[in-house]
């Protein structure tokens, strides 16, 4: 048992980390989201009812959970209030939440910018969320970033912002765009502040001292590791790192601090946007998976693509990000198929190859080698213990645990809380 769990999207995103960090969070004392933005999409089920999450953490449902969106976010101050006003509207009144002073801020700028760089790509765009995430972070390693704590202080956010707006204006315009008027700007930028100023600390200070005090923390991930910026399936990859490896910079903890990685990913593997997906399929079982799984996305609507599980993805992922346990998501979604594949290495230009390559060049022009196992026909939603699955399904997760080299910990049969069978208690 450890008093820190770092969750990792194992694949493209999208892997039901929303339902396995509400799981641990009901253990948890404090949850922190490290990255990325609202281009992410959680959606939990509390009450009954359903939420999507874009940008708060998952612990806001429980009045004694800490909430911390930590230095590595990017965050949109207007779509954060008007998700904390979804919030209470449905009658979540009662939080804990805290925003660090140094996360950068999304500016009206940086969505105008999103879309016009994607129009510019021609016909290899990386298929963005458009809300303005890829500019922010890039702001802020040009040095030209807004963080939130600057929005506290009048002048120096004055400052800052005139700095912005002198290369912002003069980018927007060539590309064909209105330039943004400063004061329209600072003052709306301003009186958001205002209103979140309750809430924006220095978050580093808290989270060291509350893991000093013995609180248990559970750091949740956005999107996965293949659309990390650094080791993932560049440039079609997010502009944070979904890594575990990420977590001591994007929170001002010490690296010491991360001890536990539970790596998250489907029985099977999806994508939004573009970008190579080598076991991708086209047929009918992509349709059957699309349907049962329900593979739209949650913040655009968009189909996601499907294929089959990728052990290649899935170790890169378990070197890069130290994953000690997997979850298998939608596993009830593969029940009916009389073939099950699982790919176990590449071939590139006729050679066999068991890494990701660097360049989408040669990733594109790998072929998927698979195994080929017996599916189940039974339904498996109702099943609460591993021994009660069928045994080609116990056979298909022996055979991942095989190939990843990791222990499959949880196995979930369904959408439900309940639907969830766990195999090792781990924080
Ligand atoms: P951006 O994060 O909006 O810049 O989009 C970059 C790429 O990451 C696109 O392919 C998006 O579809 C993908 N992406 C971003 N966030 C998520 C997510 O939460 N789940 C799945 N894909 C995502």
């Amino acid at each position: 048992m450890s008093n820190t769990l770092v969750v990792v999207g194992a694949q493209w995103g999208d892997e039901g980390k929303g339902k396995i960090t509400d799981f641990y969070a009901g253990g948890a004392d404090v949850v922190v989201r490290h990255q990325g933005g609202n281009n992410a999409g959680h959606t939990i089920v509390f009450d009954g009812k359903k939420f999507a999450l874009q940008s708060i953490p998952s612990g806001v449902f429980n009045p004694h959970i800490i909430n911390v969106m930590a230095n590595g976010m990017v965050i949109n101050p207007v779509s954060l209030l008007e998700e904390l006003d979804r919030l209470h509207k449905a009658g979540i009144t009662d939080y804990k939440l805290y925003i660090s002073d140094r996360a950068a801020c999304v500016m009206p700028y940086h969505a105008m910018l999103d879309g016009a760089y994607e129009a510019l790509k021609g016909g290899r765009q990386i298929g963005t969320t458009k809300k303005g995430i890829g500019p922010a972070y890039t702001d802020k390693y040009s040095r030209v970033g807004i963080r939130m704590g600057d929005l506290l202080d009048k002048e120096y956010f004055a400052e800052r912002l005139k700095d912005a707006l002198a290369q912002k204006n003069i980018e927007l315009q060539a590309l064909g765009m209105e330039p943004c008027d400063f004061d329209t700007i600072y003052n709306q930028y301003l009186a958001l502040g205002e209103q979140l100023r309750p809430m924006i600390c220095d978050t580093s200070v808290l989270l060291n001292r509350l893991v000093e005090d013995g609180k248990k923390v559970l750091f949740e991930g956005a999107q996965g590791v293949m659309l990390c910026i650094d080791h993932g399936t560049y440039p079609f990859v997010t502009s944070s790192s979904p890594t575990a490896a990420s977590v001591p910079v994007n929170t001002g903890l010490a690296p010491r601090y991360v001890d536990n990685v539970m790596g998250v990913a489907k029985a099977y593997t999806t994508r939004v946007g573009e970008g190579p997906f080598p076991t991708e399929l086209f047929d009918e079982r992509a349709e059957y998976i699309r349907e049962r799984g329900h593979e739209y996305g949650t913040v655009t609507g968009r189909p996601r693509r499907v294929g089959w599980l990728d052990a290649v993805v899935l170790n890169h992922v378990r070197r890069i990000s130290g994953l000690n346990y997997l979850s298998l998501m939608l596993f009830d979604v593969l029940s009916g198929l009389e073939k099950i594949r699982i790919c176990t290495g590449y071939k590139l230009d006729g050679k066999h190859i068991d890494y990701v390559p660097s360049t989408i060049a040669q990733l594109e022009r790998v072929e998927a080698e698979y195994i080929e196992l017996d599916g189940w026909m039974e339904d498996i939603t109702s099943i609460k213990n591993y021994d009660e699955l069928p045994a080609n399904a116990k056979a298909y997760i022996a055979k991942v645990e095989e190939l990843t080299r990791t222990e499959v910990a949880v196995v979930s049969v369904g959408p439900d809380r309940e639907q969830t069978i766990i195999r090792k208690d781990i924080f």
